[in-house]
């Protein structure tokens, strides 16, 4: 479960247990469905409470492999301290904090191709602590402007880097590098756009770009967990013939062609 790779489409059992335990990536649908016509009674909290985290936010189906593949890189984890950067109102967050972790979760809540939050997101996110019972920090920032001045057992980003400006990457991953402390991990989920470079001449699309994975490394200076290079973008070995040859296998966003890349980097031990 730990290599670095594109998301398949085949679900493991872990996966789907733990999909159907939190209703992610969509909410639980069979309860969506029941009120789907009844809007004032969607608004209620038991009832957003019983469709779960997942159910406040839109979300694609990569996501059904992205969230408990993040979660499982940090099962082993004691109760730690988990910094999210770009979680804006995703349900992992709250997730996490249910289970006993401290969470802060750096969002600016910048207009990453779908417009502006239609919601105040400060006052939507306390309503979801409240809703879960949970204490999550949202800090409405990034996360160089924040000049933390502590530590982390962990930092996990989801389908947030393709978003960023290549300044924006390179300044955020410094302060991750500063703030994850000996030993701690860095987990990412990257999207792999297959309508730009390098599977097409456009550089970007409405919604970002595809980053250098390995360009990001350089940056971190941090090892890789242990896995294929081959699967994602910027490593020599990796091969834009080959990810269309084998895309079938691959988990495909039904709404866009797009992959999920999926990996770790560890700060060296003190
Ligand atoms: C596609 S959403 C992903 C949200 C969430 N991680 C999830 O699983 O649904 C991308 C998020 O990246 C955030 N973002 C954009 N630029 C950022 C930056 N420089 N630092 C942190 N987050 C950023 C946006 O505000 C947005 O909430």
């Amino acid at each position: 479960m730990g290599d670095p790779i594109l998301a398949r489409a085949q679900q493991t059992k872990e996966f789907k247990e733990w999909n159907r335990k939190w209703g992610a990536p969509f909410g639980k649908l069979k309860l969506l469905k029941a009120v789907s016509g009844l809007p004032l009674l969607r608004r209620s909290s038991t009832l957003r409470r019983a469709i779960g985290p997942f159910g406040c936010q839109f979300n694609t189906n990569t996501r059904a492999v992205e969230y408990p593949w993040t979660y499982f890189q940090l099962l082993n984890s004691q109760r730690s301290t988990i910094l999210e950067v770009g979680g804006a109102l995703s349900g992992l967050q709250f997730v996490f904090a249910m289970e006993g972790h401290e969470v802060h979760n750096v969002d600016p809540f910048f207009d990453y191709g779908v417009g502006d939050y239609r919601v105040d997101p400060l006052v939507e996110h306390e309503k979801l602590n409240r809703l879960f019972g949970t204490n999550v920090t949202l800090h409405k920032a990034t996360l160089p402007e924040l000049e933390f001045q502590r530590s982390f057992d962990a930092v996990i980003c989801v389908s947030t880097i393709e978003h960023m400006s290549e300044a924006d990457i390179a300044s955020t991953l410094r302060s991750v590098k500063r703030l994850l402390k000996p030993g701690g991990l860095l987990v990412l989920t990257v999207d792999l756009f297959l309508d730009v470079v390098p599977f097409t001449a456009s550089s970007t699309n409405k919604w970002g770009t595809n980053v250098s994975i390995a360009w990001m490394q350089q940056i971190l200076g941090f090892e890789m967990g242990a896995g294929r290079v081959a699967e994602l973008y910027g490593y020599a070995e990796f091969s834009s013939e080959d990810v269309l040859r084998d895309v079938a296998k691959y988990d495909v966003n039904k709404n866009y062609p797009q992959l999920a890349q999926l990996v770790t980097f560890r700060s060296p031990k003190a």
